[in-house]
């Protein structure tokens, strides 16, 4: 039964995006199933999955929210250049599902009907969120079991955490009441300056053992992966952004209490 998890911050720029296709990547590795879902009408993920412009001639995550009739989602599904890594990809005019999604019955939990019945083909479910917490992010966060938080290292990481806090509690009450908070995951550190230690010290403080312990460091390969439409280990599987990527897969794996088949360790 897969686990889904939420990559969700309301704000841009903090790497969810790099931490979706990078721990889904890494996980894959690991001979897990893994599913991405691109659910940011920015559309990055798919591109950085290589799967720009592309979808499954049923349609993409936009068709799949509009149609009232999902005959089987497998339909959306394309496969990427990892082994055991699909996507389900986006195009610009996701965009337009925030305001038509409005009066749509039961318009929170559109991609729910989209993903639940994927849950016995994957390991893991990972949903790609836009940097808001409008309507696209509310169908992210009742489709999850849990939501894994990105935070960028710089001294406003905390500012605005009162709102998806806010959110989660409000959605935990209404719509779903088992969503947890899978970890919180640091991200762009820097170890050469004090405000990385400091922030990462902040975050522990506030959110204890949901922090993970491996930290994203800032490493240009991670940023540059996404324009050769490929995950960082298949671009430079011997950087520090795979590595950090590779750490982060096995203690996800060892919180859920999956232990990999296969250690996601680069083999190059
Ligand atoms: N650890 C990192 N080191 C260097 N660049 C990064 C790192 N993580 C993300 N980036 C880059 O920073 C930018 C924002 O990251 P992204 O994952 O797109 O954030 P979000 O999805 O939260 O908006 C992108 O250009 C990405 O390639
Ligand atoms: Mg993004």
């Amino acid at each position: 039964m897969a686990r889904i998890l939420a990559v969700a911050n309301q704000k841009g720029g903090v790497g969810k995006t790099t931490t979706a296709i990078n721990l889904g990547a890494s996980l894959a590795l690991a001979d897990q199933r893994v599913l991405l879902v691109d659910a940011d009408p920015q559309c990055n993920l798919s591109s950085g999955v290589g799967l720009k412009g592309r979808s499954a001639p049923a349609g993409d995550v936009y068709d799949a929210l509009m149609c009232d009739d999902i005959p089987d989602p497998a339909v959306y599904i394309l496969p990427t250049s990892v082994s055991g890594l699909s996507a389900i990809p986006s195009d610009r005019n996701l965009a337009g599902a925030e305001i038509e999604l409005v009066p749509m019955l039961a318009r929170e939990s559109r991609l729910r009907r989209l993903v639940s019945p994927l849950r016995d083909r994957f390991d893991y479910i990972l949903i790609d969120c836009p940097p808001s917490l409008g309507l696209l992010t509310l169908n992210a966060l009742v489709a999850c079991d849990a939501v894994l938080i990105p935070l960028h290292c710089e001294y406003f990481a905390l500012e605005g955490l009162a709102d998806l806090v806010g959110t989660l509690k409000r959605v935990r009450a209404a719509l779903n009441p088992s969503l947890d908070i899978d970890g919180v995951l640091l991200t762009m550190y820097d170890e050469r300056t004090n405000l990385g230690q400091q922030v990462s010290r902040d975050v522990r403080a506030f959110f204890k053992e949901k922090v993970f312990r491996t930290v994203i460091p800032r490493n240009v390969r991670l940023g540059e992966a996404p324009s050769h439409g490929m995950p960082v280990i298949l671009y430079d599987v011997k950087s520090r952004g795979a590595e950090a990527y590779l750490a982060l897969a096995r203690e996800v794996l060892a919180r859920n209490g999956r232990a990999p088949a296969t250690p996601p360790t680069p083999t190059k």
